[in-house]
């Protein structure tokens, strides 16, 4: 995932992946472009939608990134 990714490269964004993937934070809320969002695999799950739906600045084109892979 992309939660996974910021971990494994120590990348340091305060924050980030509070919940470390249990879909209980929102912290891990990603923008996506337009272009790069229709690329994605899968769509969001019911689980990622309501949490999504409490992540700040909400986008049409948003994700969790601990559940994008
Ligand atoms: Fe908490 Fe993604 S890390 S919802």
């Amino acid at each position: 995932t992309l939660l996974d990714v910021v971990v494994n490269n120590d990348l340091d964004i305060d924050g980030y992946g509070a919940c470390e993937g249990t879909v209980t934070c929102s912290t891990c809320h990603v923008v996506f472009k337009q272009e790069d969002f229709d690329r994605l695999a899968e769509e969001a799950g019911d689980e990622e939608r309501d949490m999504l739906d409490l992540a700040y600045g909400l986008t049409d084109t948003s994700r969790l990134g601990c559940q994008v892979t």
